[in-house]
């Protein structure tokens, strides 16, 4: 939510914080802007719109300079408006700060710098966070040094209560950036006569591959050849180098139209990174060494909370069908906004996941932060490495999906289900689940990436069905068991990129209430896999057509009764149940995709919609 970039070298900053931009817009594209210093001159070019605005902008006329920060908005204070672009100056105009995440005593500030004579250009409380620092750096009586300028930032995070991770310059003092972060991601890049301040790696990996991901409290400064990392307090802090995984390449779009197709088709790669090592065939298990615990203590767990938001909500959904059905193990799924606020009783043997691709996801890492200090054993699902989550939480899994830069989650969501899909079979094979059956379950999970790859071979077939079905007022999405939390998951993935009102529901609801909304306008996508249920979903389909309801089924295999009754199939490989909704979200991915550009929507950003939302 909110991307940001930093950068102080030898080269021209404006093109380096333009092509980082664009690589961090998944995280909002409200408005953009970026500032530049040379000379003593600041020169700021920001309006609201995408990136490209601010592109047009920068051409006609180039802010210069080899320092210089950039922001890309998803509005939190105030309207989407070119005055209400980052980057935002103190009341003496020679400070430049931008700022992804929420400054919650925001009017208090305001008032006593209203007061004091300041006068607000914007609505928002970044504008009053730069005011601040500005103020306290201008009532310094000291030199205007690096020094005083530092000690003016720190004084002024101390003041402020809320999220930030932020990046400024002062004109009077040129040569160094200074970051800070508290809540919201803020990463360190180290490089060769240049370093940078970024929300993620992806903007900075044409330069480097050496960062530092900063903790909450850390104050950053950096100059062309040197950085300097210390607590809010001004004392020194540790931390430590890493080498970002993944390559320039594998965060592009490639050959692809938009990153959420060329992400839908990297499924099998994904769903086999996240297997990569992890499945041992003598012992039928997996083996999930990050979780740092012994059989002993995964035995003792009695019950498992799973907390996430959004997507990765839905694929908790399937993993508290999974791990009930492979370990007989009680598990419940929380909204992760819900959980910090709930106080849910929870016994001292309940283990506590959670879920997310980001890591940033600010409900869930609040959930984490209050399951962790209620005494329980925390673990995080996470993608991307280093992220705050991975950090903070007890052990965990990575899913090694790759990055994920398309708002709209696709290969993080089945990603997601595997790793919840190793940890039940890991669970059972401590309980209940005999030896044969764990080999069962390794030889679904092996198979699984072919079988992904035969779904994404039906994409033609689905744009010719979304073609179909483009102008449907709305959608109704159908499942049972492992399969409603993929109604949901398909219903959501239609809303957030093609607007279509969409709703998910358990099959069996549709008696009690839905069929109200059966008619020819409203198609209905019936999601009926080999399983346990499948006669059940035979008699509600029927009671769909009886009313005129258009059905488009998701069913196995071999099913002639389906391609009777329903108006279109969309027909997925045989497998065993528990790995079906895997195989039935990718048909539902590609619908939503091919729906959404049917209906000329923009796939990759879309409206009001944010990657990864780290303000609550
Ligand atoms: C936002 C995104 C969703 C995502 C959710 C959780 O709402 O728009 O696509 O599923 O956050 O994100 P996370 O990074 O925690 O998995």
């Amino acid at each position: 939510m909110c991307g940001i970039i930093g950068y102080i070298g030898r080269a021209e900053a404006t093109p380096i914080l333009l092509d980082g931009l664009r690589r961090l817009e998944y995280r909002g594209y409200d408005s953009a802007g970026v500032a530049t210093l040379l000379n003593g001159t600041m020169e700021v070019r920001k309006c609201a719109g995408r990136i490209t605005n601010l592109a047009q902008l920068v051409q006609k006329d180039p802010p210069n300079g080899s320092i210089g920060i950039g922001h890309t908005r998803w509005a939190t204070h105030g309207r989407v408006t070119d005055n209400n672009a980052h980057p935002h100056l103190d009341q003496s105009g020679k400070l430049a700060l931008i700022h992804n995440g929420v400054i919650e005593n925001v009017e208090q500030i305001r008032e006593q710098l209203l007061s004091q004579g300041h006068i607000f250009r914007s609505e928002t409380d970044t504008e009053v966070f730069a005011h601040l620092i500005g103020r306290i750096f201008d009532d310094n009586p000291g030199p205007r040094t690096q020094r005083s300028l530092m000690e003016s930032f720190r004084l002024a995070l101390s003041q402020v209560i809320g999220t930030y991770g932020i990046a400024m310059f002062h004109v009077d003092v040129p040569d160094v950036i200074l970051g800070a972060r508290r809540g919201s991601p803020l990463i360190l890049g180290i490089g060769k006569g240049q370093n940078f301040i970024v929300s993620d790696v992806s903007a900075i990996l044409a330069h480097t591959r050496e960062v530092v991901y900063l903790e909450d409290y850390d104050v950053v400064s950096i100059e062309r050849d040197n950085f300097d990392i210390r607590s809010l307090a001004g004392t020194g802090t540790s931390f430590q180098v890493s080498q970002v995984e993944f390559t320039l390449e594998e965060a592009e779009k490639g050959s692809y139209p938009h990153f959420m197709l060329k992400e839908i088709f990297e499924q099998p790669e994904a769903i086999r990174n996240g297997m990569r090592g992890r499945l041992s065939k003598e012992e039928s298990t997996a083996k999930l060494g990050g979780l740092n615990m012994s059989s002993r203590e995964l035995r003792d767990v009695e019950r498992i909370v799973l907390m996430a938001c959004g997507t990765a909500l839905h694929a908790g959904m399937v993993g508290e069908c999974l791990i009930e059905n492979l370990a007989h193990l009680p598990t419940e799924v929380e909204f992760a906004s819900e959980f910090r606020y709930r106080n849910m009783p929870m016994n001292k043997d309940t283990l506590v996941f959670a879920i997310s691709q980001s890591g940033e996801t600010i409900d869930t890492l609040a959930a984490l932060r209050e399951s962790k200090r209620k005494g329980h054993r925390t673990l995080g699902i996470c993608n991307n490495v280093g992220s705050t989550i991975a950090r903070e939480s007890d052990g965990g899994v990575y899913m090694h999906a790759g990055p994920e830069i398309g708002v709209a989650a696709t290969k993080s969501f089945t990603s997601q289900i595997t790793i919840l899909t190793l940890l039940a079979l890991l669970l059972g094979r401590i309980r209940h689940l005999s030896s044969a059956q764990g080999i069962d379950v390794i030889s679904a999970l092996e198979n699984l990436p072919d079988k992904v790859r035969q779904v994404l071979d039906l994409s033609d077939h689905i744009a010719d069905l979304a073609a179909k079905y483009a102008a449907a007022e709305g959608f109704l999405f159908f499942g049972r068991q492992y399969s409603y939390p993929i109604a949901l998951e398909g219903a959501l993935k239609l809303k957030e990129i093609s607007y279509k009102f969409a709703e998910g529901h358990p099959t069996s609801e549709l008696k009690h209430g839905i069929i109200a909304l059966i008619r020819p306008e409203v198609p209905s996508i019936m999601i009926m896999p080999d399983d346990a249920v499948f006669d059940k979903n035979i008699s509600s389909l029927e009671q769909i057509k009886a009313r005129k309801g258009p059905v488009i089924a998701v069913a196995s295999e071999g099913r002639k009764q389906v391609a009777v009754l329903a108006d279109d199939v969309i027909t997925i490989p045989k497998c065993p149940d528990f790995v079906s909704p895997i195989l039935s979200a990718v048909p539902l991915q590609l619908f939503a995709y091919h729906l959404a550009v049917k209906l000329g929507c923009d796939v990759d950003k879309p409206r009001n919609l944010a990657k990864s939302v780290t303000v609550e």
